[in-house]
């Protein structure tokens, strides 16, 4: 009944995750019993199969440091100036709790300045996070100030108890707890202002749904990732990343089978061994095996598939995401690299099928962008709260530096291959992300698989069988027949 997967790609079709739908398989265990923990890449475990994508809409310290938290990992982008990047990377790895804020910092001799719509600013002697917390500006209490010109001294509360940044979210919660504290600055070793927690922090992200196991480094913080280019000047970024203590580097690159490529990860390799390096993206066999032979730890597999990509429009390259997926993970899984499925992820079925089909992990920008962890500020947009998303291929992501992942950094003439849009407000990851692992959790009981490997090994054994759905059974298969539901409850 239905069809292996060798036989079922092996027909000359490209298919994309909506085009194929799994068969069931049999139950003998509870939804909770499944284990999604895995691999990102050959030597970082992950307890959830989440990664954020490398984009300047979506993965930077608050992403990093949510993902992180849930099990999962972020990949902090790099079109951005080496040391802009590598202030994100430290900022995520000085915290130990599952949010960042950009914390407002004045001095005592500041006047009133509007510090947006943070509910707090914190005060410390020189009004920089480098120097000693002397009190705390309540947006409440500037907010009914008459006379703006007061210095920040005369209205400050006064030093707040300050908790060390290492702490854990369960520490800082009884710390807070523990001293009747409404607030309390977070403060590092080395004595620098990280961030300031308040009651409410705790209390939205105790509502949340359980946190899994979070992902630590050897040096028991947050595992952070890292993006870099294939230019010659990505080596000192490099550098700097390893210093600020980044676990894992991707390179990035849209189609990673090139010279350029080959020759960073072989001296990435070469200078820290001890790192992962992740190349591509791939979506062949031949352009993996390259990558492969120069010690790549993990493979990046898409090309045209994500949301915001028209790279198989304008340059018409590229593969079905779902075959894509199968193809590479079949020949990855026999030098042991594990896969990373990057692009198309718009539900938790497509997860399931992207880790079905051989991939370790899924790395997502859109379903991800909007959320609260994403850079960016909210905005209307008819009527709806969004934040913005762009592809790094894009015109005005390009003019940030990003052309280089195309190759068209040296090019007179620029040619976009993503597009700028917008993506509804969305909460925090640190909610949604939890039901999404649940619901991945149930299509792995339904196909009778209790882990990844086990559902790795359905698949090789073509014991998994899997059918390519018409158009007409993807709108079955989708919501369909409720003409006026969607208007009159959204
Ligand atoms: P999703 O579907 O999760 O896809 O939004 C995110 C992935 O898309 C890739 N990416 C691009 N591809 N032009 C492209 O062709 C672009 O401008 C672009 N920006 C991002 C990237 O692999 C990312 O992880």
């Amino acid at each position: 009944d239905g069809f292996p997967a060798v036989q079922l790609f092996g027909q000359g079709v490209s298919y994309t995750y909506d085009d194929v739908i799994l068969l069931p398989g049999y139950i003998d265990f509870p939804a909770d019993a499944v284990d999604l923990s895995t691999r990102l890449s050959r030597r970082r475990p992950l307890a959830i199969p989440c990664v954020a994508s490398p984009m300047d809409t979506v993965s930077e310290a608050a992403m990093s440091v949510a993902m992180a938290a849930l099990g999962g990992a972020a990949i902090v982008h790099c079109n951005n100036a080496p040391d802009s990047q590598v202030a994100i990377v430290r900022a995520a790895k000085a915290r130990r709790i599952p949010f960042a804020t950009d914390p407002i910092f004045l001095s005592p001799s500041d006047s009133v300045s509007d510090f947006g719509p943070a509910a707090y600013a914190i005060v410390t002697e020189s009004g920089t996070s480098k120097s000693r917390v002397v009190g705390v500006v309540a947006k409440s209490d500037w907010d009914g100030l008459a006379n703006r010109n007061t210095l920040v001294s005369e209205y400050m509360r006064h030093a707040p108890v300050s908790a060390p940044a290492s702490y854990d979210f369960e520490k800082v919660a009884s710390f807070l707890a523990g001293g009747g504290l409404e607030y309390a600055p977070l403060v590092a070793e080395d004595g620098e202002v990280v961030d300031l927690v308040t009651k409410e922090d705790v209390e939205r992200i105790k509502g949340f749904p359980r946190l899994g196991v979070p992902s630590l480094g050897a040096d028991g913080r947050f595992v952070v990732g890292a993006a870099i280019g294939t230019r010659e000047t990505d080596k000192e970024r490099l550098e700097h990343l390893v210093k600020a203590g980044t676990n894992v580097v991707v390179v990035d690159s849209s189609q990673g089978n090139s010279i350029y490529q080959i020759e960073m990860i072989k001296y990435a390799k070469s200078m820290y061994p001890e790192l992962d390096v992740i190349g591509g993206n791939v979506v062949t066999v031949a352009q993996a095996q390259n990558l492969i032979k120069v010690g790549a730890d993990g493979l990046r597999v898409g090309m045209g598939s994500g949301s915001i990509c028209t790279t198989q429009e304008v340059c018409a390259v590229g593969r079905g995401q779902a075959t894509a997926v199968y193809k590479v993970s079949s020949f990855a899984k026999e030098h042991d690299v594990p896969v990373i499925a990057d692009g198309g992820i718009s539900n938790s079925g497509h997860i399931v099928k992207a880790l079905t089909l051989g991939a370790s992990t899924v790395m997502m920008g859109s379903f991800l962008a909007g959320s609260s962890e994403a850079p960016g500020v909210y905005e209307y947009l008819n009527g709806h709260r969004v934040k913005k998303y762009r592809g790094m291929g894009s015109l005005e992501a390009m003019t940030k530096g990003s052309d280089a992942r195309y190759l068209g950094d040296t090019l007179k003439l620029k040619v976009a291959q993503g597009v700028v849009g917008a993506v509804a407000d969305k909460g925090s990851i640190l909610k949604f992300i939890p039901y999404t692992m649940q619901a991945v959790k149930q299509g792995f009981q339904d196909l009778g698989a209790s882990s990844l490997q086990s559902a790795h090994d359905l698949l090789h054994s073509e014991v998994l069988r899997l059918e390519v759905r018409t158009g007409a059974a993807q709108v079955e298969g989708g919501v369909h027949g409720l003409v006026s539901f969607e208007k009159k409850f959204f």
